[in-house]
C-alpha cells in the first residue's frame, strides 16, 4: 500500500524524508518521489535507492512531502509517481488511496483549461485546489473545498510552494498519523518513520484534516470545525509499528480482511441494477460476451481461489470452467481457441508457472485475463485485460488477505460474466448486497480470535490434521491444510469430504483430528454424515459451521462459528477462521510465521 511522509521543522528535510521513506519500504511499492518547496520535485521508478542516486548532494529546505507508490491507477512509471502538482507547479500532493470520482473531476478541470501529466487519480487534487485558489487565493480554504468534492479513500499530505512551512494532511479510509516534535511536526501513513524523531503522535480519524507548521498542529473536521484530540505516546519499536502493533505480518494481514473486501469492491458494484463495473475489462467486454469456456490457472493459494471460482462461475454464468495448476498446464498440450478465456490468478503477478501458462494460452489464441494484486507486474502487463485486487502488499509468505480479495474479485467477475448471459438482474442484486455485507461479518469473525487461539493451543501438539469440505468449501479443505503445513510444518491433508471413504478415513484414530468445514448450506446433511463416519472411528472433530447451529455440538469436540451469507460467498467468511487457526497453531509452536522455512513469497522459477 502506498506510504506518505511529510516534515516541517528546522532540520534537513531532504535527509529526514528519504530516511522516512526507507522505513516505509516494507509496505511494498514500485516508485518513489519527494517534493521540497526549496528544491523542487524528484521522482524515480523502482526502489528508494534509485531516488537517492538522483540527489547525490542532498536537498535544500526545511519542509517537504514524500511518497512511496503502490500503483492503483496507471502504470508504475516516473510520471505516475507522486508527488503530483497542479498547472503552476505550486500545489503538491502525496496520496494513499483511490479518488473514485476522479474521471468527472478531471473532465471538468480539463474543460476549465487544466492539462494533466499523469494517468493517476491523485493528480486531480492539486488541480482542484489550484482552481479554487483562482477565485480566492487562500491555500487552506481551497484545500477544504477540494477535500469536500472528492469521493473515495485517502491519506494525503499537501503543500503549497508559497507557504513552505505549512503541511495539510487529511484522512478518509487510509491511515494518517501526525508526529509531534519539538519545533517540528510530521505526517505519515504509519508511525514507523516518525518514531526515531518523536513518540508523541495523534491519529487522524476519517473525515479529519490536520494543518501543521513547525510549532502548531490543528485538527479540523471537513466542515472546518476544530477538533480537540490528546496526543498519545507510542511505545512500539519501528518493527512493531510496521506490523501495525501486531506480532506478525500474517496476523496483521488477516485482520485487514474487512478493508480488503471493501477495497476490492470499491466503486465496482451497481447493486440496484445487479451489475458489476470492472474498468479493467471494458476494452474486452464485447469479446467476453462471445466466450464459450474458461480455464483458470494459478499456483498455491491462488489455485485454490480458482477452485472456488469454478463453482461460482459455472453456477451463475453458465460457462464451463476448468481449473489448472500453472505448473501442469504449461507442460500439456492444452486444447484452446479464441473462444476460451484463460484466467490467471496471482497475488504477485510474477509466479513463473502461472506466467508461462498465460504465454502458452496467448500462443494458442485464448483471451487472457488476470486477477492480480500487484499493479504493473508481469502477469498484469502480459494479459489482455484484468481485475486488480487492490488488497495492498502482502508480506507474510503464507497468503491470507490476497485470497480473500481473489475470492471477492471472482464473485465480481461472476456477476460481470453472468449478467452478460443468463443471470437475472435480481440475482445480480442479491449477490451484490451479500458482497457489501461481508466486511461487517468478517469483523465479527475477527472478534472471536481469542477463542480460535485457545482452540489452536489445544490442538498444537497434534502431528497430523485432516481438513474436509464439499462444493463451495471443497477447495477450503485444501487451503486450510496448506496454511497449516506451510507455517507449522506438520502433516495436514485436504480432502473432498465425499472422498474420505476412498482412503483418508483409514488414517483416522483418536490422535488424528479433522477440521470439517460444514456451514448450513445445500450439502450440510452430507457433511454431517461424513462427520459421523469420523466420530465412529474416534477421531476428534472441529466443525466450522453457521452461527447458531447447535445441532452439531453432540458430534464434535470443538466448534468454530461463522456468520451466514449466501452459499457462493460463504468461503470468503469461512477462510478467515482457518487462517487464524493456522496462525495461532504455528505461533504456539514458536515458529517463524511470516517466513516459513524453504518457502518464498514470490516464486519466479519453475
Ligand atoms: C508462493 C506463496 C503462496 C502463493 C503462491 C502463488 O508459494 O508462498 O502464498 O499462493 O506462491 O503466488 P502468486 O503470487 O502467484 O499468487
Amino acid at each position: 500500500m502506498c506510504g506518505i511522509f511529510a516534515y516541517t521543522g528546522e532540520k534537513d528535510a531532504g535527509a529526514i524524508l528519504i530516511d522516512g521513506l526507507t522505513s516505509l519500504e516494507y509496505r511494498g511499492y514500485d516508485s518513489a518521489g519527494i517534493y521540497l518547496p526549496d528544491s523542487g520535485c524528484i521522482k524515480a521508478a523502482g526502489p528508494v535507492s534509485e531516488l537517492r542516486k538522483k540527489i547525490p548532494g542532498g536537498l535544500k529546505g526545511h519542509s517537504g512531502i514524500a511518497h512511496l507508490r503502490w500503483a492503483t491507477h496507471g502504470e508504475p512509471t516516473e510520471e505516475n509517481a507522486h508527488p503530483h502538482s497542479g498547472e503552476a507547479g505550486e500545489i503538491w500532493v502525496v496520496h494513499n488511496g483511490i479518488i473514485e470520482n476522479f474521471k468527472e473531476l478531471k473532465e471538468k478541470l480539463q474543460k476549465a483549461g487544466h492539462t494533466f501529466k499523469s494517468s493517476t487519480d491523485t493528480e486531480v487534487m492539486p488541480h482542484l485546489i489550484e482552481e479554487h485558489m483562482k477565485a480566492e487565493p487562500d491555500f487552506e480554504k481551497a484545500t477544504f473545498k477540494a477535500l469536500n468534492e472528492i469521493r473515495g479513500t485517502y491519506g494525503m499530505a499537501i503543500q503549497y510552494k508559497n507557504e513552505p512551512d505549512k503541511i495539510i494532511a487529511a484522512r478518509m479510509g487510509a491511515p494518517v498519523v501526525i508526529g509531534l516534535g519539538e519545533g517540528e511536526n510530521f505526517v505519515a501513513s504509519d508511525a514507523s518513520p516518525i518514531l526515531r524523531h518523536t513518540r508523541q503522535v495523534v491519529y487522524l480519524h476519517d473525515g479529519e484534516v490536520a494543518v501543521l507548521t513547525p510549532t502548531i498542529h490543528s485538527i479540523y473536521t471537513l466542515d472546518a470545525l476544530k477538533v480537540e484530540r490528546q496526543a498519545e505516546e507510542v511505545d512500539w519499536s519501528t518493527e512493531v509499528a510496521q506490523k501495525g502493533g501486531y506480532e506478525h505480518f500474517m496476523l496483521k494481514e488477516i485482520m485487514e480482511g474487512p478493508e480488503v473486501v471493501e477495497n476490492t469492491l470499491r466503486g465496482r458494484l451497481i447493486p440496484e441494477q445487479g451489475l458489476a463495473r470492472l474498468g479493467g475489462l471494458e476494452r474486452v467486454a464485447g469479446r467476453l460476451g462471445e466466450m464459450e469456456r474458461i480455464i483458470i490457472v494459478g499456483c498455491g493459494t491462488a489455485y485454490y481461489a480458482g477452485l472456488t471460482g469454478e463453482y461460482m462461475l459455472e453456477e451463475f454464468s453458465g460457462l464451463p470452467v476448468e481449473v489448472e495448476l500453472g505448473s501442469e498446464f504449461r507442460y500439456r498440450k492444452p486444447v484452446l481457441n479464441n473462444r476460451t478465456i484463460l484466467l490467471a490468478i496471482s497475488q504477485s503477478g510474477e509466479t513463473a508457472d502461472t506466467l508461462e501458462a498465460i504465454r502458452e494460452g496467448k500462443r494458442r489464441g485464448a483471451l487472457t485475463l488476470g486477477i492480480v494484486n500487484t499493479v504493473g507486474s508481469t502477469i498484469a502487463r502480459e494479459t489482455d485485460a484484468g481485475v486488480y485486487n487492490h488488497a495492498g502488499p502482502e508480506i507474510g509468505v503464507a497468503s491470507t488477505k490476497a485470497l480473500v480479495s481473489q475470492l471477492t474479485a471472482l464473485a465480481l467477475l461472476t456477476i460481470f460474466l453472468g449478467r452478460q448471459r443468463t443471470m437475472a438482474a435480481s440475482e445480480g442484486s442479491e449477490i451484490a448486497a451479500a458482497l457489501l455485507a461481508l466486511p461487517e461479518k468478517i469483523r465479527m469473525i475477527l472478534e472471536t480470535r481469542e477463542a480460535i487461539e485457545a482452540m489452536a493451543k489445544k490442538y498444537a501438539a497434534s502431528r497430523d490434521f485432516l481438513y474436509i469440505g464439499r462444493k463451495y468449501n471443497y477447495s477450503l479443505a485444501f487451503e486450510g491444510a496448506l496454511k497449516l503445513k506451510e507455517i507449522s510444518y506438520i502433516h495436514a491433508e485436504g480432502c473432498g469430504a465425499g472422498e474420505m471413504k476412498h482412503g483418508p478415513l483409514a488414517m483416522i484414530d483418536e490422535n488424528f483430528p479433522t477440521l470439517a468445514i460444514a456451514p448450513q448450506d445445500s450439502v450440510y446433511e452430507k457433511m454431517l454424515s461424513n462427520i459421523q463416519e469420523i466420530k465412529a472411528r474416534k477421531g476428534p472433530v472441529i466443525a466450522l459451521t453457521t452461527e447458531g447451529n447447535t445441532d452439531i455440538e453432540s458430534l464434535t469436540s470443538d466448534i468454530l462459528y461463522v456468520p451466514k451469507t449466501i452459499e457462493m460467498l460463504q468461503p470468503i467468511l469461512n477462510v478467515v477462521p482457518l487462517q487464524l487457526f493456522a496462525y495461532y497453531f504455528a505461533k504456539e509452536k514458536g515458529l517463524n510465521v511470516d517466513r516459513p522455512r524453504n518457502l518464498a513469497k514470490s516464486v519466479t522459477v519453475e
